[in-house]
């Protein structure tokens, strides 16, 4: 018998905003669909949400799943904590959150926390058309758990965003190498390999989903090469979406210095404000999350 919490067990037997949203009419709101896991493997969660186009607000939540009681309690943990927040703010609640709120999973469940971000991602990226795969590094995204099809690059994350120190946690997390366990050995060189780069690394210590936290934590100033890396990191995984949204798109071109020049393009590159956009978008969230003495300059036409 599983040690679940109180909160797990009010949501599993009376669970909340369980079920579809259906496409709607309405106007200036749209219906947002992601999808995880297989019914093949044990657990699949279908999350809807109903977003305020103008505001990207988040006006309801519902999910529909084929899974356990940590799998219906955290789908609708999840449902209860998004309810209300703009999509940026929903991007932000990790697996850890949806465990916290729950007041904690028993160790061999927190897949069922990682599916519910996982879902979660997947609503938000197809909403804003954003190609789920794009979120993955395409050189660490080989396959290495055959039996759950779980790619280098999950595992990555997983240990990164977790602390994660050895396989048997990594299969609680993801599931990989709870099948006939001949990937076990892979996953122990993944976190070998992760452990190592932390070491090396000045953001030791941080998870890859807080970059939020690195400039301000950091004690030594990064390196050139660090913190192209870390702004390249900020771009693709907090500015680019959001313009992408919008029609637009950004490129790192060059950093020179504190000097960082980028491309605009799509409608951010014709868009009248878009210094506007290159301010408060681009540099303000530099600034905050890489250095504050950085600035952003856009390309001329005549170079790109
Ligand atoms: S290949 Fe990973 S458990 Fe079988």
């Amino acid at each position: 018998m599983w040690d679940y919490t109180d909160k797990v067990l009010e949501l599993f037997y009376d669970p909340k905003n369980q079920g579809a949203i259906e496409e709607t009419s309405e106007p200036g709101v749209k219906v947002a669909t992601g999808e995880i896991g297989s019914i093949a493997c044990g657990d699949a969660l279908r999350l809807h949400l109903k977003v305020e186009v103008e505001s990207d607000k988040i006006l309801d939540a519902r999910f529909q799943t084929f899974g356990c009681t940590s799998a219906i309690a955290s789908s609708s943990a999840l449902t209860e904590m998004v309810k209300g927040l703009t999509l940026d703010e929903a991007l932000k609640v990790s697996n850890k959150d949806i465990a916290n709120y729950l007041g904690g999973l028993p160790e061999a469940k927190m897949h069922c926390s990682v599916m519910g971000q996982e879902a979660l991602e997947a609503a938000i990226y197809n909403y804003r058309g954003i190609p789920l795969a794009s979120h993955d590094d395409d050189d660490e995204g080989a396959l290495v758990c055959s039996c759950f099809g779980i790619s280098e690059s999950k595992i990555r994350r997983a240990i990164v965003e977790n602390n994660l120190t050895d396989a048997e946690q990594v299969t609680n997390y993801v599931k990989a190498g709870g099948g006939c366990g001949s990937c076990l050995a892979n996953i122990d060189d993944i976190i070998k390999s992760v452990q190592q780069e932390s070491a090396k690394s000045p953001l030791n210590g941080h998870s890859a989903k807080t970059t939020t936290d690195i400039a301000s934590s950091k004690q030594r100033p990064l390196t050139n090469v660090q913190k192209i890396a870390l702004i390249q990191k900020v771009l693709d995984e907090e500015v680019r979406p959001v313009l992408i949204a919008d029609g637009g798109d950004v490129e790192l071109y060059d950093v020179d210095g504190d000097r960082v020049k980028v491309l605009l393009q799509g409608a951010c590159g014709s868009c009248s404000s878009s210094t506007a956009t290159l301010k408060i978008a681009i540099e303000a969230r530099l600034q905050d999350r890489v250095s504050k003495n950085l600035i952003v300059e856009a390309v001329e036409p005549s170079l790109r």
